[in-house]
């Protein structure tokens, strides 16, 4: 799906399998795996900034935990779906349910 040396620390990805946008966010030495689809309205979460795990939407601002996929702030109780993240080599693979 996608190569761990085009994903710098601190860095998105955008990746789509089948129908479903994905942002690829790489912290220190984990990737973890979300939808693009900012809950609030759409934004696309790869465009955003990414601090730590603290992932901001490029539109309005809202932060995610892009380890859980969880709206920390403004939007608490909304989340993005989070999708695991299998590494084999240097192979990043993502778990769609
Ligand atoms: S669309 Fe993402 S914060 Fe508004």
């Amino acid at each position: 799906m996608a190569s761990l040396g085009d994903l710098a620390p601190g860095t998105l990805k955008y990746v789509e399998s089948g129908d479903t946008p994905i942002v690829l966010a790489r912290v220190g030495d984990a990737v973890y795996a979300c939808n693009n689809v900012c809950a609030h309205q759409g934004g696309p979460l790869s465009e955003g900034k990414l601090s730590g795990a603290r992932l901001a939407c490029p539109w309005h601002g809202w932060m995610y935990d892009v380890r859980t996929g969880q709206c920390r702030f403004p939007g608490r109780g909304a989340r993005v779906a989070s999708y695991p993240v299998r590494l084999e080599g240097d192979d990043v693979w993502v778990d769609l349910p």
